[in-house]
């Protein structure tokens, strides 16, 4: 059983970001409930098509900020989030076929994934961020 919680350690300090992260943690949370309870594959489907969802739209979110601040690791941080953007997809097609062995890997990939990503080129990009923000702001 995988523990998917976000807690402070997970804090990038960029709200709209933060809640984000939020957000997924707390849909893998769901598909690990709803796979424990022996939920319908229907259930898990529509868990995971909303982590698919929410995930995507999260990656997109960080490059457009990325973009629009010229930050310089950008093709660091997006090979990372391609690298997550394929394999979800390959599982996601895999669970969509009714293999759940494929929602247990997910699991696995992104409790390790969510971790490591945040912990270290979120926060990164988080830093950057509000520093480029405060730049801003001084400039004005
Ligand atoms: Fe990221
Ligand atoms: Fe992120």
């Amino acid at each position: 059983m995988r523990i998917f919680e976000w807690n402070d350690a997970h804090a990038v300090h960029v709200p709209e970001v933060d809640d984000e992260h939020r957000q997924i943690f707390r849909l893998c949370d769901d598909l690990q409930r709803a796979m424990i309870a022996g939920a319908a594959t229907a259930e898990m489907q529509s868990i995971v098509e909303d982590l698919v969802i929410h995930t995507a739209q999260h990656f997109s979110h960080e490059e457009r900020e990325m973009r629009a601040a010229r930050y310089p690791l950008y093709t660091w941080h997006w090979r990372q989030h391609h690298t997550a953007r394929s394999r979800i997809k390959t599982l996601e097609r895999r669970i969509r076929r009714g293999d759940r062995d494929a929602a247990i890997e997910l699991l696995d990939f992104l409790s390790a994934w969510l971790t490591d990503h945040i912990r270290l080129a979120d926060r990164m990009l988080g830093a950057f961020l509000r520093n480029h923000q405060r730049e801003l702001s001084c400039s004005r």
